[in-house]
């Protein structure tokens, strides 16, 4: 008896078979890739990607080729230069491609640690803080100015008793810094100030800075920081606590200067 792969008619049928799937396969297979939607959109992201990498790529290939080079040593005699030389060169090449400092915000993450670290130099947007200011006509209440008035015997050391200054402290009376936005007199309080500042059209250089004065709490701060503003001769809109409990991140940091104010 023979077997059934001897059987030329089993095997013609099998042969047919095996064409016909293959064929079928093809066909699926065209016909997916016509109908199939095409290629996916480029993604300008890994189109930038595959650029720089191409981009680094090319570097790397030109170091390698110029250093790989054949030298010419003496008429007629060219040598290769050693391998371990073209390794060098590519490494200082590589190393010479230093991580490129941000330039702009843009190149940050916005919840990356360079972003908070930023943030928490920069401190507060002082923008949102001023604006809760009320209107300069707002009447103050006098329980408010009674506090602010019992908070002021610190300040009168320096300041002198009706803000006209002193040796040690420049006035208060008139000082347009006094009137002018309320987050700079929240953080003087907070961080105290130090170097030549302008007031009143002068330039005032302090024997001494003015110390944080921190210990306060928000109504404190905000009672006797309403009192001076309306003190004197001296007439603005009253302080919040609010305004101080949103700027007391800046405990702690350096004494601030003129310039980290914003001008009255
Ligand atoms: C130990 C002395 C001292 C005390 C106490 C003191 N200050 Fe001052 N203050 C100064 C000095 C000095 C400056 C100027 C610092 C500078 O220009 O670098 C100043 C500046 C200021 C300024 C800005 C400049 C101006 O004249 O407008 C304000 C506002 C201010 N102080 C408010 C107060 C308030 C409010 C208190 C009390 C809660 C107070 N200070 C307590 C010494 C003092």
């Amino acid at each position: 008896m023979s077997s059934s792969s001897d059987n030329p008619l089993i095997r013609f049928a099998a042969f047919w078979w095996a064409l016909g799937v293959f064929s079928l396969f093809a066909v699926i297979l065209i016909a997916l890739k016509i109908f199939g939607g095409g290629a996916p959109e480029n993604d300008p992201l890994e189109e930038a990607a595959a650029t720089k990498r191409y981009e680094t790529a090319s570097k790397i290939h030109a170091a390698q080729e110029a250093n790989f080079a054949f030298k010419e040593v003496e008429a007629g005699k060219v040598v290769q230069v050693p391998p371990h030389a073209a390794f060098d060169a590519v490494g200082k090449n590589l190393l010479g491609d230093k991580v490129a400092k941000v330039e702009a915000d843009t190149q940050i993450h916005p919840d990356g640690d360079i972003a908070k670290a930023k943030a928490a130099e920069q401190g507060p947007d002082m923008g949102p803080i001023d604006a809760l200011t009320p209107p300069a006509d707002t009447p103050v209440d006098p329980a408010l100015i009674e506090a602010g008035k019992a908070g002021f015997m610190v300040c009168m050391a320096c300041h002198g008793a009706n803000g006209e200054g002193g040796p040690v402290g420049p006035p208060l009376a008139g000082s347009e810094w006094v009137t002018g936005p309320v987050s700079n007199l929240i953080r003087i309080q907070l961080r105290g100030l130090n170097g030549p500042m302008h007031i009143k059209g002068q330039l005032y250089t302090p024997v001494a800075p003015m110390a944080p004065l921190s210990y306060q709490t928000d109504d404190q701060i905000a009672a006797v920081l309403t009192f001076v503003r309306n003190s004197f001769g001296n007439k603005a809109a009253p302080v919040l606590p609010k305004q101080v409990e949103m700027l007391r991140s800046e405990v702690g940091k350096p004494m601030l200067t003129e310039a980290d104010l914003i001008k009255p």
